[in-house]
């Protein structure tokens, strides 16, 4: 298939590779979007009413993606149940695919996708076209399979992702269910100015590549596995961080619920092994203090990324704050950071690893 690129636009400028780029641009991507969808006074002008009509005729949301796209439904999921009431649902494509689960009795779903080619969520659109259910694809390339063929389409506006690891499609992604979330309830919440901070905030994390590269080196060097651990929304951010790390370094990673460690994962810890927390969610912040705790008694190396309310001085890298629920959108970036300069100081080409496409278009 052929994707849609403005060759000015895919320029890496001074950039050594395109995944730095594309961490950079988070901050504007946030900015575009909030432009898109609200107008000057802070009301959502980007959603037609054909689709919040549907939606709120369903009883459940089925989320469908793969990949980051699947991480970003996961932190999506806390949107359409915290701000729209809607109980929801993510899948895997591939499983969804040819293991449907029972469906509510009327269902609505959501196709996320960066490339709106990925083959494995095209065998699920086929199959609930087919079972006459309403549809929605979220994606960045807007004239792709996923979007044409769907009832709805909402865009990503993350502009064209070049490198294979996927870093402001998964971002944007969230973005655009969290303003639709918000479309659908009654949210105590100025969005649009809390994506304003949290552009900001992005670019501040983004000003301090030094420190993740500091800490992607010291952890990281001569490492063959590694663990993010977080709880809640910071559980889903730690699943793409973990991806991020492994993808790109081949660094083994697994991204855990903290909670679920000592049922078995923890007998994997050894000196040394780097366990980087997620720490932004004030209702479980001390459970996970005290798994970070467990992990060092055995003798992990722990890197905390905590948020300003939630700090200890020993903390490795304190976050700015915006709101709790909106805390991935800042959690994630000093992942993909340390994945790119792990990737970088190993020697690797941080835009093409080994066995990865950009976009999967078999099953
Ligand atoms: C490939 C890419 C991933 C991406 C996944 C889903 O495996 O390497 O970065 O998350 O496909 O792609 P999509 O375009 O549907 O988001």
């Amino acid at each position: 298939f052929h994707l849609d690129i403005d060759p000015a636009q895919t320029d890496k400028g001074a950039y050594p590779y395109y995944m730095l780029k594309e961490i950079d641009e988070q901050a504007v991507v946030a900015r575009t979007l909030a432009g898109h969808y609200f107008n000057d006074e802070g009301e959502i002008v980007g959603i037609g009413c054909g689709i919040g009509d549907t939606i709120k005729q369903a009883d459940r949301l089925y989320i469908i993606a793969a990949g980051t796209s699947y991480h970003a439904g996961l932190v999506g999921k806390r949107y359409f149940e915290n701000w729209a009431n809607i109980p929801t649902e993510v899948h895997i494509a591939s499983e969804f695919a040819y293991d449907q689960p029972l469906l509510s009795e009327h269902p609505f779903f959501i196709f996320l996708s960066q490339s709106g080619e990925t083959a494995d969520s095209r065998e699920v659109l086929d199959n609930i076209k087919r079972q006459g259910f309403p549809t929605l694809t979220i994606a960045n390339v807007m004239n792709s399979t996923l979007t044409r063929e769907a009832d709805f389409a909402l865009p990503v506006l993350a502009g064209p992702e070049i490198a294979v690891a996927s870093t402001k499609a998964y971002t944007a992604q969230i973005i655009v269910q969290a303003i639709l979330a918000y479309s659908l309830g009654d949210v105590e919440l100025d969005l649009k100015q809390e994506l304003a901070k949290v552009a900001v905030e992005i670019q501040a994390i983004t000003d301090e590549k030094m420190t993740f590269q500091a800490i992607a080196e010291s952890a990281l060097q001569n490492q063959h596995s590694a663990f993010y651990i977080g709880r809640g929304m910071d559980a889903a951010v730690a699943l793409e961080a973990a991806l991020k790390l492994k993808e790109i370094s081949y660094i083994q990673t697994e991204g855990f619920a903290a909670g679920e460690l000592k049922h078995g994962t923890i007998s994997l810890i050894e000196e040394g092994t780097p366990v980087f927390a997620l720490l932004t969610q004030a209702k479980t912040a001390g459970l996970l203090r005290g798994e970070v705790a467990q992990v060092a008694a055995r003798g992990a190396n722990t890197i905390t990324i905590s948020s300003k309310s939630l700090a200890r001085p020993d903390d490795a890298y304190v976050l700015p704050e915006v709101d709790e629920l909106l805390m991935p959108l800042l959690a994630v970036i000093p992942a993909q950071l340390i994945a790119y300069y792990a990737t970088l100081a190993r020697g690797l080409d941080v835009d093409r690893p080994r066995n990865l496409a950009k976009s999967v278009t078999v099953q």
